[in-house]
């Protein structure tokens, strides 16, 4: 903590400040600047943008996944220590001193850093659930090990960090995970015929297009399936997912005397941002709030397994644990990209997907070694059967 007007600054790296996540991130720091300083920050590849929020922040520590674009900007940003590379991103996250450091990189890409932002004794939001998905004991017990606060920063999963305040895990009868259900929950076209541009355009969200797909095809869902099942420490058949098209109840907790807590609030990822910031305390965020008098009614269905099987993988890589968690997430990036590359058509994601899972031999209670080695693995056995046209 630093000295700031008369209270303490929390100083906070964050991780992909260029995506959408990150950029809310900042949003919400701008309108509280008093309570937080910037003290790092990292991205890809968009070199304007980091510079312009490293200069709007006052940031001592900025790094750039691509080395070419770090040394360009490392000659813009003069008085500031600019790193390239992987190893630079990994550096941010270990080097920076900070309370609190938010990963809101896209994938597995960011497991590394994380892993080192936690052995530093950070504390550590992740808005990367890729890497709860992946890696989730090993998170979990190195965040315990190193008695540093590990939280996962999605809308759901502060809901539910929310309901359970106060209780024990083991009164909860079902987790309830809201899903809006995404653009094609009541699609009656044909899904050989959907484009990436309508797979990405979010009735309810506006996030970046790994997130935005996942959401249509719902294996987002799927992933923060996992992603509770390794937060929260709870059975995987105690997970339930709701479709709540409305998306004002970001989750619920239903207790084993048959009582249900739900965290309802606006639209609008800065609300669990704020709450995550500022946590423990709770502060009056500078966000608009729920008009309860205007809401007629709220709504909820039970998911469609048959429309969207990328679920059913989801439970299954879930139950098994050890390395089909990380297959499943590998698999899933490389399809994803595939579909935006257009390469392959939406109805052939979850078949390739469930092709590279069913080919996997599991390994349980990996090491981070044999997590990664199984990601590689997943990935370049779905880019061949791309290759060989098996679909
Ligand atoms: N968006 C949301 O509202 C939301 C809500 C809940 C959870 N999440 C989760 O948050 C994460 C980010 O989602 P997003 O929607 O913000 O994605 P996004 O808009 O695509 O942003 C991804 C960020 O990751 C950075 N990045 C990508 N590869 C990198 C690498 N190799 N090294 C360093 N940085 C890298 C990007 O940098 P460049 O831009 O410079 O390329 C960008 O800053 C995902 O795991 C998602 O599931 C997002």
């Amino acid at each position: 903590m630093k000295e700031g007007k008369g209270e303490l600054k929390k100083r906070v790296v964050i991780l992909g400040s260029t995506g959408s996540m990150g950029k809310q991130v900042l949003d919400v720091i701008n309108k509280e600047r008093e309570r937080f300083e910037v003290v790092g920050l990292a991205g890809k590849s968009n070199l304007e943008l980091l510079q312009k929020q490293a200069e709007e922040f006052s940031v001592p520590v900025v790094a750039l996944a691509d080395e070419e674009k770090a040394e360009k900007l490392r000659k813009r940003l003069k008085r500031r220590e600019v790193y390239g590379g992987k190893k630079g991103i990994i550096e941010v996250a270990k080097f920076t001193p900070a309370d609190l450091l938010i990963c809101c990189i896209v994938g597995k890409v960011g497991l590394i850093p994380i892993i080192e932002a936690i052995k530093s004794g950070k504390n550590v939001a992740l808005a990367n659930k890729e890497s709860l998905v992946i890696a989730g004991n090993i998170l979990k017990n190195e965040a315990i090990r190193k008695r540093v606060k590990l939280f996962s920063l999605d809308s759901e999963e502060i809901a539910i960090f929310q309901c359970l305040e106060g209780y024990n895990i083991k009164d909860v009868e079902k987790i309830y995970l809201t899903a809006s259900g995404g653009p094609f929950w009541k699609w009656k076209g044909n899904f050989e015929d959907i484009t990436p541009a309508q797979a990405l355009s979010h009735p309810r969200w506006k996030m970046g297009p790994k997130i935005s797909l996942d959401s249509a095809t719902l294996i987002n869902k799927g992933l923060e399936v996992i992603e509770t099942h390794y937060f929260f420490g709870i059975e995987i058949e105690k997970i339930k997912i709701i479709i709540h098209p409305d998306s004002i109840v970001h989750s619920l907790v239903e207790f084993i005397d048959g009582s249900i807590l739900c965290q309802m609030g606006i639209t609008d990822m800065r609300l669990p941002i704020h709450y995550i910031l500022n946590y423990p305390e709770r502060r009056r965020a500078p966000l608009p709030f729920l008009k309860l008098d205007t809401i007629r009614k709220i709504s909820f269905e039970p998911p469609d397994f048959q429309k969207f099987p990328g679920l059913r993988l989801a439970y299954w890589a879930g139950k098994e644990e050890g390395t089909l968690p990380a297959v499943f997430s590998a698999a899933d990036e490389v399809a994803v990209e595939a579909f935006l590359k257009r390469k392959i058509k939406f109805p052939q994601i979850v078949p390739l997907i469930e092709e590279v899972m069913k080919r996997h031999k599991i390994l349980s209670n990996p090491s981070l070694e044999e997590i990664l080695n199984a990601d590689e693995w997943a990935r370049k056995e779905a880019y061949q059967l791309l290759e060989r046209g098996y679909l």
